[in-house]
């Protein structure tokens, strides 16, 4: 086996990418399923994001939500935004660290924030800029990195060239976004080590949706690139309201069950990842996709 980083670190998404995709729950239940993930040992979650309440009526109580919150030590915890005005609302809030999110995709950007492209990257310079007279950290996500449910390939010179303008307008860090899962193991390679290669200083972090099964594999890819910053989101909770047929990232517990067994540290409790799991699930209502949330870790006896 090649030389795979000794630890990740896993941002936590189910909150905010989960979430914004079901259908809306209580405010306070939102609290309780961040309290749960703050208990388990993960060291980042994306709590909510700062959109408008007519666009994502899910996350209308963003505000409630954060407020509500019972911040766990050793824990940091971000807001996405898609564009100033939510950059505004997320500072004003508290963050400290933003995500800013922009799609590679035309298309996808005016369904998702209804700009250009190049204009979403105007806005998002005014974004960075902001957080950083305010004392944050704003991470640039780049959406549709792998592909667009509406055009379809999007060409890796576009992807980088997103990134970079990104970079040049100071954003702390990237993060690539599989929006609709359809990355596969190869293509990880080829975009995650363009990036690596032409900005071997900017923190790299990689966001997978399982949409077609090829999550996981997509993340040992880039482990052996050496990428070692990835979201979930627990239960497998998410998708995206932009994206018909859209479905959940991997699966929190899944990546940890995983890697950990590889003997790559993760710093979370496993047990406790798949109790908050159980939990996701009731507070959705819904079967949740993680594969290790019902057959439970490897080790799992049944009586003989
Ligand atoms: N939060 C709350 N209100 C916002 C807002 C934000 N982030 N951004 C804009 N608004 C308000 C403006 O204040 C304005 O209100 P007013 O009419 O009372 O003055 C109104 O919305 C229109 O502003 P505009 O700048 O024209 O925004 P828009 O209508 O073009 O919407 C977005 C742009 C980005 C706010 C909207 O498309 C959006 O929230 N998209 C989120 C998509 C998302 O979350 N996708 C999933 C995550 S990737
Ligand atoms: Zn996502």
């Amino acid at each position: 086996m090649r030389d795979l980083p000794s630890r990740i670190s896993v941002r936590e998404v189910g909150p905010r990418d989960g979430l914004q995709n079901e259908h809306p729950v209580p405010t306070e239940a939102k609290i309780e399923l961040i309290s749960r993930l703050g208990a388990t040992g993960v060291r980042r979650i994306e709590a909510v994001s700062f959109v408008r309440p007519d666009a994502i009526p899910q996350m209308a109580d963003a505000d409630q939500v954060w407020a509500g919150v019972a911040r766990a030590p050793g824990v940091s915890y971000s807001a996405l935004v898609p564009n100033l005005r939510g950059a505004v609302r997320a500072l004003d809030a508290g963050f400290t660290e933003i995500e800013a999110v922009v799609s590679a995709s035309d298309t996808h950007n005016r369904k998702n924030v209804r700009r250009s492209t190049a204009e979403s990257l105007d806005d998002i310079a005014a974004v960075i800029a902001l957080a950083h007279e305010r004392g944050a950290a704003c991470q640039v996500i780049v959406s549709t990195a792998w592909g667009c449910p509406y055009e379809g390939d999007v060409p890796e010179e576009r992807v980088l060239g997103v990134a970079a303008r990104a970079i040049a307008d100071g954003a702390d860090s990237v993060s690539f976004g599989d929006t609709t899962g359809m990355a596969t193991p190869g293509r990880v390679w080829s975009l995650a080590g363009s990036f690596r290669m032409a900005h071997p200083g900017t923190p790299l972090n990689l966001h997978f949706h399982n949409t077609r099964g090829t999550g996981l594999a997509n993340v040992l890819a880039a482990l052996e690139l050496g990428v070692a910053d990835f979201d979930a989101s627990v239960g497998g909770l998410g998708g995206c309201p932009y994206a018909p047929g859209a479905t959940g990232n991997i699966a929190t517990e899944e990546l940890v069950h995983m890697v950990e067994d590889m003997g790559i540290g993760t710093g979370i409790d496993l047990g406790a990842m798949i109790d908050a799991a159980a939990a996701a699930e009731r507070i959705v209502g819904r079967t949740l996709p993680s594969q290790v949330l019902r057959a439970g870790p490897r080790t799992r006896t049944i009586p003989a």
